[in-house]
């Protein structure tokens, strides 16, 4: 029985299942950029790729479809809902991202949360060869990283964070703040969007474990494992007037152990821009691109948000921003039209479904307001597309709008710029994206300040072509030259000199 070079391990599958027309599934690649990324890599070193299969209660054998070998991690419909709508959703999700909404504290939830990752760790151990490479990813899985060091000693292992990590202060409400330190620490390399979230996380584990750091490599000690909070391990808390743990201010020497070397730092991810670039040559998709406009009316000026329905995204805050516009005057319904693309997300989760009723609500208000007979304000689509119908409709829209109130990274703004090859097209882009460190010469907005949105929308619709060229093309070169293949090159490059430099 051999065992795989490169293991990848992702809370979702690199496939999604589809169902023919005679009702006969199968399976198909998932369309994501990382997938697109890993594929290649797969192929050439002998992949294996772990990941759940997205139904409850159903159990699957390992499979190979498109030349990756897939095994399936089984979740009952009680750790749907408590490890992954549960703590990774309710928890985690809305934590990382700046508490936009309140997240949920349930020991119940962590520990199916911890009994899950166990069991990708176990997967992932079974399937790893002598000496592999495993690349855990994203926050539903901070805890494989330890887990896995503990069960395959051997092995390299990557782990990279697709969300921001908060500031310590929000970090620290976790109750289970040092076992998820502890579980990502299990890690050779540990990979992040922002420089601002390795930061983030590099503060953490100095005030909450006290381990030394020093140019983004952290030593962990060996006894540093994912323990119970509480345990006698950690008790770095004791004292409540410092609430941080002593600060190591030298370098560990032999004495203090074995330890291995984490180290922490941003590779901002990016996009298969190859394949954006030629979907938006193909006449097909230019001539839908065309129908889409005069299908909404020919307007002047089409503004364009496409989201995963998520309160980080900013929706709200766009459509009154929009809906501003069109009561002082500043839009006319008919000159301008807003096509909301709001795909269908985690709907198990209350705060989800509590944020579907409040868009629905809002765009029926606005479009029953400013509708004409002949047009709509708002076009609200709760749907996904493929990606050519996305590619159709970033041709089609003169103003993209991302107005996330935070975001790990962003790749819609970053497919927009992909497709404006012809060099016309505004990208409005919040500065709580971590896109916004790149993507310089996009219009820069904090979406909270109504305003300044509103007056972003504006200069948007209004641009002088010349300058809305120049800033094009720069960020056109930046996008281009900054492609997820190359990002999963960095990561894993350095992966591999890590692991060199280690023997
Ligand atoms: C974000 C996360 C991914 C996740 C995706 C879709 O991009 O970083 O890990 O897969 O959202 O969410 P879902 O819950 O449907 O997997």
């Amino acid at each position: 029985d051999h065992g795989y070079d490169f293991v990848v391990v992702a809370n979702r599958l690199a496939v999604d299942r589809v169902t023919d027309e005679d009702g006969t599934t199968g399976w198909r690649r998932s369309p994501g950029g990382l997938v697109t990324a890993l594929a290649p890599v797969m192929a050439e070193s002998d992949g294996a790729w772990v990941g759940w299969h997205g139904a409850a209660d159903e159990q699957l054998e390992p499979f190979d479809h498109a030349d990756m070998h897939l095994v399936p991690v089984p979740l009952s419909g009680q750790e749907v809902e408590d490890y992954y709508e549960g703590f990774a959703n309710a928890t985690l999700w809305p934590l990382y991202h700046d508490v936009i909404a309140r997240p949920e504290f349930h020991r119940h939830w962590f520990e199916a949360y911890r009994r899950v990752n166990r069991r990708f760790a176990e997967a992932a151990a079974a399937v790893a060869a002598e000496a592999a490479t495993v690349w855990v990813q994203d926050y539903q899985l901070q805890l494989v990283p330890q887990m896995l060091r503990e069960l395959r000693p051997d092995v390299t292992i990557g782990f990279f964070n697709h969300i921001p990590f908060p500031p310590p202060g929000l970090f620290s409400q976790l109750p289970w703040r040092h076992s998820v330190l502890r579980g990502v620490l299990g890690a050779d390399l540990i990979g992040f969007q922002r420089e601002s979230d390795a930061r983030n996380f590099q503060q953490a584990v100095r005030h909450r474990l006290g381990h030394y750091i020093k140019s983004d490599r952290i030593h962990v000690p060996a006894d540093s494992r994912a323990t119970d909070e509480g345990s006698p391990l950690v008790g770095f808390d004791a004292d409540p007037s410092r609430g941080t743990a002593a600060r190591r201010l030298s370098a560990p020497t032999a004495e203090d152990g074995e330890h291995h070397i984490a180290e922490a730092r941003a590779f901002p991810i990016s996009i298969d821009t190859q394949k954006i670039v030629e979907l938006a040559e193909r006449p097909d998709i230019i001539a839908r691109s065309q129908q889409i406009r005069r299908e909404l009316g020919d307007p002047e000026t089409v503004f364009l948000g496409v989201d995963r329905l998520d309160y980080t995204k900013g929706i709200r805050h766009r459509m009154k921003g929009y809906e501003e516009l069109l009561q002082d005057g500043d839009l006319s319904v008919g000159q301008a039209c807003l096509v909301q693309v709001a795909s269908p997300s985690r709907e198990g989760v209350e705060s989800y479904r509590v944020l579907r009723e409040e868009i629905e609500g809002t765009v029926g208000r606005i479009n029953g307001e400013f509708d004409t007979l002949a047009h709509t304000a708002i076009r609200y689509l709760h749907h996904s597309y493929p990606v050519e119908e996305m590619v159709a409709l970033y041709l089609a829209a003169d103003v993209m709008l991302v107005t996330a109130l935070r975001d790990g990274m962003n790749l819609v703004a970053k497919e927009y710029v992909a497709a404006r090859k012809s060099g016309t097209g505004v990208l409005v882009l919040s500065e709580f994206t971590g896109a916004a460190d790149q993507m310089r010469q996009a219009l820069l907005i904090n979406p909270h300040d109504v305003d300044e949105l509103k007056a972003a929308m504006v200069t948007a619709a209004t641009m002088d072509p010349a300058e809305a060229r120049r800033r094009m093309r720069s960020l056109r070169r930046q996008v281009v030259s900054n492609n997820v293949q190359r990002w999963a090159r960095d990561f894993l490059g350095r992966l591999a000199d890590l692991k060199a430099a280690a023997r």
